[in-house]
């Protein structure tokens, strides 16, 4: 089982530290609330304030998104795409919400790791 890493596990460290952990860690930018049945959409970005780098050596290979132990989506990202230089990956994903779900990412930074967001709590209402 490989070592799943969170912001907070740096939370306490130097300002070089927890932008180490920032540039690694996803969150997740949704609504809180969904629509039974009608599609819903949770934006997945890595890094609120710093970038990652972004070169052939050193990059993220994938982000996840998991409904506690189901997978949602994942979509496998090449450096190539975005042209080599540091950046915050976003990406979006789309789904139909049946029941309330909690949400979590993962990344994969080839260089440092398995990286896990806060989890969130989706709460899904029927239409009225
Ligand atoms: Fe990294």
């Amino acid at each position: 089982m490989p070592r799943l890493f969170t912001y907070t596990d740096f939370a306490g460290g130097s300002d070089k530290v927890r932008a180490y952990a920032d540039k690694h860690t996803p969150v997740i930018i949704c609504d809180l609330e969904a629509e039974r049945d009608t599609p819903f959409q949770a934006k997945v970005r890595i890094g609120m304030n710093i970038k990652h780098p972004n070169t052939s050596e050193h990059h993220f290979e994938y982000i996840q998104l998991w409904n506690l132990e189901t997978l949602v989506g994942e979509v496998k990202l090449s450096c190539g795409s975005y042209g080599n230089n540091p950046i915050q990956i976003e990406t979006v994903f789309t789904f139909i919400p049946k029941v309330s779900m909690r949400l979590t990412a993962l990344a994969y930074c080839n260089k440092h790791g398995l990286w896990r967001s806060e989890e969130i709590f989706i709460k899904v209402y029927d239409k009225s």
